[in-house]
């Protein structure tokens, strides 16, 4: 009772079902900075300066003047433009050191310059430090070769902000165009169908111009 059944539902899908039109996508236009290969941020590396009013000042050259009061959690009248959002961790002085502005400072005391920010960061994310080290998490540039001495680890600053690290949400790139294959129906009246790449691997031809897919197979 059910081979006939499903015969006829295997028939009358297979010649007449409805063809599907495949649509021809056009292609995504990009903004080319997307793509950006360098860092997201430039860290301030040491020894640090801040930047105010358009010159740039040591640190010290103000902190060395006066004694952050014992009072931390307070409208600050300087740095403003800082607004810690980094979870608990929400004391200045879990990071920098109050009394030299220009270190960092490890929970055991141990004083940081501002270029050793990993391992400030390792004292309390310490499997996301681990797979930093290992290249799991962040990113290498610079070459492929560790002995070239041009290989470049990038920093936890050169993409977090320390004072607000969390990353803002990735808008997703478009998904590739895979129907510029070809048109997949095509053949198919001749009663098979075609490989989506058989256009190329049987004739012999160049694929299409990657840089122009329109152009290699129309
Ligand atoms: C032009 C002077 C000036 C420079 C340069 C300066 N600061 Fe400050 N900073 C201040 C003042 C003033 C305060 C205190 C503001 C307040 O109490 O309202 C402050 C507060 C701070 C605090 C908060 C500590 C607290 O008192 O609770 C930190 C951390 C800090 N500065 C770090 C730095 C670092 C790091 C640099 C260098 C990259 C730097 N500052 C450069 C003037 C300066
Ligand atoms: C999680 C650790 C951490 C905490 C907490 C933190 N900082 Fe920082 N701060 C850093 C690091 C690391 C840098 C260096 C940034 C870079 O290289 O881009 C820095 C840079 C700075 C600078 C110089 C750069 C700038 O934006 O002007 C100032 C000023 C500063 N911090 C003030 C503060 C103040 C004020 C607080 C508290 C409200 C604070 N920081 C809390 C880690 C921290
Ligand atoms: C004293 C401990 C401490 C230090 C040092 C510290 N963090 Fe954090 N970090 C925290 C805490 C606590 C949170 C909040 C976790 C939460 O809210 O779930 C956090 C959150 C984060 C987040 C967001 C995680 C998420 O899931 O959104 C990032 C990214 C981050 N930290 C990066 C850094 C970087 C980079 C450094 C070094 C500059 C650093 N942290 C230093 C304690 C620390
Ligand atoms: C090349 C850029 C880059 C570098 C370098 C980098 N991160 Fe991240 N980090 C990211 C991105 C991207 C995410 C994922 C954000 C998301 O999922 O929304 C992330 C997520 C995180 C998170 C939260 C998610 C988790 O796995 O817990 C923490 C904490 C963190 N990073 C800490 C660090 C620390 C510490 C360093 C340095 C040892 C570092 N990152 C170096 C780009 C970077």
């Amino acid at each position: 009772m059910i081979g006939p059944l499903f015969l006829a539902l295997a028939w009358w899908m297979l010649y007449w079902s409805p063809r599907a039109d495949i649509p021809r996508l056009e292609t995504a236009a990009v903004p080319r900075e997307r793509f950006a290969a360098e860092a997201r941020r430039r860290p301030m590396g040491s020894p640090p300066a801040a930047i105010m009013a358009g010159y740039s000042h040591p640190c010290n050259e103000c902190h060395q003047l006066f004694q952050a009061p014992l009072e931390e959690r307070r409208i600050l009248m300087q740095h403003t433009h800082i607004a810690l959002n980094h979870g608990l961790n929400k004391h200045c002085f879990n990071c920098h050191d109050r009394e030299n502005r220009e270190r960092l400072r490890l929970n055991d005391g141990t004083l940081l310059e501002f270029n050793e920010v990993p391992r400030l960061c390792s004292q309390c994310h310490g499997t996301v430090f681990r797979d930093w080290e290992r290249g799991t998490h962040g990113k290498t540039m610079g070459s492929w070769d560790a002995s070239s001495g041009l290989q470049h680890r990038l920093g936890c600053n050169d993409c977090h902000d320390p004072h607000a690290p969390a990353y803002p949400p990735i808008e997703p790139l478009p998904g590739p165009r895979t129907l510029r294959m070809g048109d997949q129906a095509e053949g198919a009246h001749a009663g098979h169908r075609r490989s989506p790449l058989g256009q190329w691997s049987q004739s012999g031809a160049a694929p299409p111009d990657m840089a122009n897919p329109e152009g290699g197979h129309r």
